[in-house]
């Protein structure tokens, strides 16, 4: 087994109504909080004055950010960083998705430095030793960011998106209420399967981790994953999975099925989001069955344990036209066409994976080298 350090300093508080206590849980760390969330949708759904009600109770003083992105702007977080700086914010509550809470925790950690977060950002050297407090109430749950140390920022002008980690990123509390999910669309809520999919699946396909309880548990974790898809497919008005989902979304993100993961095939999803702004679980039901198709030969009996176990079927080819038949009857499509683009640049999107010097994608599994992702990306096409 891979040698590891474990520890989630979240605390994790799920049930219903459990968002109404947010000032009782940040009373004894709290004093001027920045609320930090998305649209006006937490402010016409009641959210939000649940929220600063409770803080009022606590007499904890709060200011706003709001119009965080899908997929946050380092120019939102560098306004973030200013209000937290001037009014010596000492918390960050983000509400909302995963958006929502990697901008809160970019903030969280450039506020104690004096240069522009995206060098920060891209720059080891420039990190600073601490950030700070981020509390989340989770009203999408896909990304497991709440309990990570992960913040995924695009640079907007520079047409980049990057993962970043840190330790110091970690939020401290998380409040997980199902029922605050109720209003996910059909499709957001197809894609959020995918994504929370998808976290086991990086960690499965990364044979370095070498332990049988990890596989064990992601391989529970993704076919609890497509029972729950299955309930959305035959029942897509019904609320009966969302409970299991809010907590496969943190479970599957946050270590606790071991740490590493290969994610090569997010690192192409994520060109493919800042080149046609397709969603990030959207990209990645397109990317992972390529993937699979481009690799499986040569890791022919990993395969074959992962499709028999998750998907309940034999062979290779059959369980990759399962596993995308399942993302389209989700909702998640699995071929360019359905995103309506005219037409697909190949090269660009290689030249987007690999903008940072980077070799090859892929930690675990096999490395992906510019010449493999054309490949991939083309059996998507
Ligand atoms: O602005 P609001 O109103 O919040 O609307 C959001 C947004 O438009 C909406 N939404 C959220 N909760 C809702 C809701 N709409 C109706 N009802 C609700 N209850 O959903 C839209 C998308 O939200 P977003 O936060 O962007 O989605 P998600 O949670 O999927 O986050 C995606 C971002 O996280 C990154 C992705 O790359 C992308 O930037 N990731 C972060 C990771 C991490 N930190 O560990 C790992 C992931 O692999 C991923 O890369
Ligand atoms: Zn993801």
């Amino acid at each position: 087994m891979k040698t590891f350090d474990f520890s989630i300093p979240t605390k994790l508080v799920y049930g219903k109504d459990k968002h109404k206590l947010i000032g009782e849980y940040l009373k004894d760390s709290a004093q001027h909080v920045l609320i930090h969330y998305g649209s006006s949708r937490i402010e016409n759904n009641g959210l939000l004055e649940a929220v600063t009600q409770s803080l009022d109770a606590y007499h904890i003083s709060y200011c706003f950010l709001g119009g965080v992105q899908a997929n946050p702007s380092v120019d939102l977080c560098q306004t973030g960083i200013k209000i937290c700086q001037s009014e010596k914010v000492d918390t960050i509550l983000a509400i909302g998705g995963g958006s929502v809470i990697d901008s809160a925790k970019a903030i969280s950690i450039g506020r104690y430095s004096d240069e522009m977060l995206w060098k920060v950002l891209n720059t080891p050297e420039l990190i600073p030793q601490k950030a700070m407090n981020i509390a989340a109430i989770v009203t999408l749950p896909a990304t497991g960011s709440e309990a990570n140390d992960v913040a995924v920022i695009s640079n907007d002008t520079l047409q980049q998106k990057i993962a970043f980690s840190n330790p110091l990123l970690v939020p401290k509390l998380a409040i997980l209420n199902p029922e605050l999910t109720y209003t996910l669309s059909r499709y957001q809520t197809a894609i959020a399967m995918v994504d929370i999919f998808s976290h086991c699946f990086e960690r499965y396909f990364d044979l370095t981790r070498e332990s049988l309880l990890w596989d064990a548990l992601c391989e529970a974790t993704m076919k609890t994953v497509v029972d729950l898809g299955n309930t959305f497919i035959n029942h897509p008005k019904s609320n009966d999975f969302r409970d299991d989902m809010m907590w496969s979304a943190t479970v599957a993100h946050s270590n606790m099925l071991g740490p590493g993961g290969d994610f090569a095939c997010h690192q192409l999803a994520h060109a493919l989001t800042v080149q046609y702004g397709i969603p990030h679980g959207g990209a990645l039901a397109l990317i992972m069955p390529a993937w699979c198709q481009y690799v499986y030969q040569r890791h022919h009996d990993r395969f074959k344990c992962f499709f028999k176990a998750v998907f309940k079927v034999n062979g290779v080819e059959e369980g990759i036209e399962t596993m995308k038949a399942f993302f389209e009857a989700l909702g998640a499509p699995t071929t360019f066409d359905r995103y309506h683009i005219a037409e697909i640049d190949i090269n660009e999107l290689v030249d987007k994976v690999y903008s940072k010097q980077v070799e090859y994608v892929g930690n675990g599994l096999e490395a992906i080298y510019p010449e493999d992702a054309v490949k991939i990306y083309e059996l998507i096409l």
